[in-house]
């Protein structure tokens, strides 16, 4: 027998993080999220998850000076973005330019720990800046240059519009990357240590997790969401909406999760967040709409997976599209930023997996047929 999408299945020992599915619990080596979310930048998660712990303020500095020095990409992988049909969807104009990436990175190839630190911080840096280039590019606009006295949330918003963000946009920015940066055993970070336990390099890692993060299962279910609350546009229309949706047994998107059977412990605080920017633009904006139209689809799953004896909660997805949106982010390019934070685990994973490596071959269940015998072709029907 085999266990169907390895529900169950452990893996690999990590140190990275640990979920409590029960109840509702996530944590980075050791800290709460909502400790981390609260208290600290994601550059400071970046060293917690890379280095073991949470950074001195010189041991800050330094990262943010490296990072900073990386933001810019080689203006050869521009032009292979520039090169892509406007319409291709931003997910799969990254994975093309993180593997173009490879191509200008000097140590590409170089599979020593420490060059796979500098890869991971070089990697970390440039993601938002291939994604900011990439709407800029579709929408006919140059690129903008990143800023290196910004912070990688705060620089991110600045490289979309040319606007340096507002101090509630930088948080709001920085603490989604933070609620983004890791979570276990998922399917993008397995692809990525499945990749690299082949001895294959960090960019493939990183190529293979982004193509998987795209799938509306995973990452994509953010910009699903925003779909949904789009197609209902009003509040008053959620419940009929969620109700025929659940009748026709289809997925309410930024619900349901593999390990959690407990609310996502992300999506009170991305909820916080959106009901703060809420606040502060006043009642009659396109964030108050979202926010309760979110609400009310909220109320009426509880109400109905009650019914139906179901645990199924709001995840990460279901507040992040409505913040990301609100904050001027298009729908389809919400997985871009779920990518560009998650580089830091994927590539903490990828160094995990080299520092005690062993090939991932797991087997199959043959179901199939056997001592079958060739029939010459003119014999086949
Ligand atoms: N809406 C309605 N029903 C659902 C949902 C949902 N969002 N999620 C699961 N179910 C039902 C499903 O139909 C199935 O019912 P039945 O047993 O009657 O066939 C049952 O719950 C179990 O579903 P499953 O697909 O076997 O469960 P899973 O652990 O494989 O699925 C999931 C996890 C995340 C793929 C699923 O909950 C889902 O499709 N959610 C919607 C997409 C989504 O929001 N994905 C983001 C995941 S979290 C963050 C991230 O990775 O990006």
């Amino acid at each position: 027998m085999s266990s169907k999408g390895l529900e169950g299945v452990v893996v690999a020992d990590t140190g990275l993080s640990k979920i409590y599915g029960e109840e509702g619990r996530l944590l980075y080596r050791g800290y709460e999220i909502e400790d981390l979310a609260e208290n600290v930048t994601f550059e400071e998660v970046c060293h917690l998850l890379w280095y073991g712990s949470l950074p001195t303020q010189q041991e800050l500095d330094e990262l943010r000076a490296r990072f900073a020095k990386d933001y810019a990409v080689d203006p050869k992988v521009i032009e292979i973005l520039r090169r892509l049909p406007p319409e291709t969807h931003p997910m799969a104009a990254l994975r093309t330019g993180a593997s173009a990436l490879s191509s200008f990175d000097p140590e590409a190839e170089d599979m020593s720990p420490e060059a796979n630190q500098r890869k991971a911080i070089r990697l970390t840096a440039k993601m938002p800046t291939l994604t900011a280039a990439i709407e800029r590019l579709r929408k006919g606009k140059e690129p903008i240059a990143p800023r290196e006295d910004l912070g990688i949330a705060a620089n991110f918003l600045y490289m979309l519009t040319g606007e340096e963000p507002d101090e509630l946009s930088e948080r709001i920015m920085d603490v989604a990357f933070t609620l983004h940066a890791e979570h276990g055993m998922n399917a993008s970070t397995f692809a990525a240590r499945v990749t690299v336990a082949t001895l294959s390099d960090m960019h493939s890692g990183v190529v293979s997790a982004i193509g998987t993060l795209k799938g509306p299962l995973h990452g994509g279910a953010n910009e699903q969401v925003m779909a949904m609350l789009q197609k209902i546009g009003e509040p008053e229309k959620a419940e009929e909406w969620v109700l025929s949706a659940l009748e026709r047994r289809e997925r309410i998107m930024g619900f349901g999760h593999r390990v959690y059977k407990a609310l996502d412990p992300r999506a009170p605080i991305l909820k916080e967040l959106a009901e703060e920017y809420a606040a502060r633009n006043g009642e009659d904006t396109d964030a108050t709409k979202w926010l309760q139209i979110s609400e009310k689809i909220q109320k009426v799953m509880a109400e109905e997976m009650e019914k139906r004896g179901r645990a199924i909660y709001p995840n990460v997805d279901f507040f992040s599209a409505s913040v990301y949106y609100t904050l001027g982010i298009p729908a389809d390019l919400f997985t871009n930023i779920f990518a560009s934070a998650r580089t830091s685990g994927w590539t903490a994973h990828i160094m995990e997996q080299l520092a005690d490596n062993r090939l991932i071959r797991p087997q199959t269940n043959y179901v199939g047929p056997e001592g079958v015998k060739v029939t010459p072709i003119d014999q086949r029907g």
